[in-house]
């Protein structure tokens, strides 16, 4: 069981990136006031993405302009995004050795957020059986393989988390990180605490309409018609469960011991910001 990607320099991507935003003269310029979210596939990048919108732009409510608004480094063209007005809200699924790095120049700023990899696998694997591009029709114990070996688009879960948490480490950048399970289980403190870091209003107000704006409820609606084209059984690509936990329904205890043998591998299973319950 596999799934097709291309490759550059034993990365992974998938096949329908724009290949000259990231292999051939990139031209994109980072901007001082650029938020760049950065997440592994499948760990709440719309969630986040649609929050950030909500705090910095001026949207009413995220139907208004909802489908200019999602910037992505990996599929938006440089034109588009040189054209964008500040400030841009950028997501990107790189490792952090892959970004531009005049985003740490300009000293952008960063949110990184994580979720339970357990969860994330089931997720990603939900999402390559439902994408057209994708069309994966293995079962989830092939899937897992693939998830624990990296051979997936953006490689694997360990690889890109460790690259990004060596640099919250090591205090070279400000980057906040944001955990999918704090956001479901503490929205408002874990949203006031996101303000505080891009420096915007952290009004009750403001974080209960981004409240029940970005509800999974909500964005499933908001969302209804976005990427359907792309889906194989009718239903959203992106909006699936919204829950924590799924991984219940997926893994046996043998894959939950292999999951976590590769944590303690990687050196993740001990770092703070990145713990998960298992329970
Ligand atoms: P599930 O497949 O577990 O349902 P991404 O945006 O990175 O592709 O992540 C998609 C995952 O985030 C999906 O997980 C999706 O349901 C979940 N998600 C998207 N919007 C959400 C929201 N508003 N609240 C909670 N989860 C959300």
């Amino acid at each position: 069981e596999s799934i097709t990607v291309q490759e550059d320099a034993g990365y992974y991507f998938a096949t329908n990136i724009l290949v000259e935003n990231l292999i051939k003269n990139p031209t994109f310029q980072a901007r001082s006031d650029d938020i760049l979210i950065v997440t592994y596939p499948k760990s709440g990048t719309h969630w986040i993405q649609a929050i950030v919108n909500l705090m910095v732009q001026n949207v009413e409510n995220l139907t208004d302009r909802y489908k200019n608004y999602l910037y992505h480094l990996e599929y938006t063209p440089h034109q588009v995004l040189n054209d964008a007005p500040s400030p841009r809200v950028i997501c990107t699924h790189l490792p952090f050795e892959r970004i531009p790095l005049n985003f740490l120049r300009e000293k952008s700023k960063i949110v990184l957020c994580v979720r339970n990899p357990r969860d994330v696998a089931v997720s990603y694997f939900q999402f390559c059986a439902n994408l057209k591009a994708i069309d994966y029709r293995g079962s989830f114990d092939g899937f897992l393989n693939l998830f624990l070996n990296g051979s997936l688009p953006y490689n694997s879960w360990f690889d890109h988390v460790s690259s990004w948490l060596k640099v919250v480490r090591s205090v070279r950048h400000d980057i906040h990180v944001v955990r999918y399970e704090d956001l479901k289980q503490d929205f408002l403190s874990t949203v006031s605490d996101l303000a505080r870091y891009l420096q915007v209003d952290t009004s009750p107000e403001l974080l209960e309409k981004i409240q029940d704006g970005t509800s999974f409820e909500n964005m499933k609606i908001c969302f209804s018609d976005y990427l359907l084209d792309m889906s194989i059984n009718g239903k959203s690509v992106i909006f699936r469960k919204g829950t924590v936990g799924d991984w219940r329904n997926y893994f046996s205890p043998a894959q939950v011991a292999m999951l976590e043998d590769e944590m303690e591998e990687w050196g993740l299973h001990k770092h703070k910001s990145i713990r998960f319950s298992v329970e």
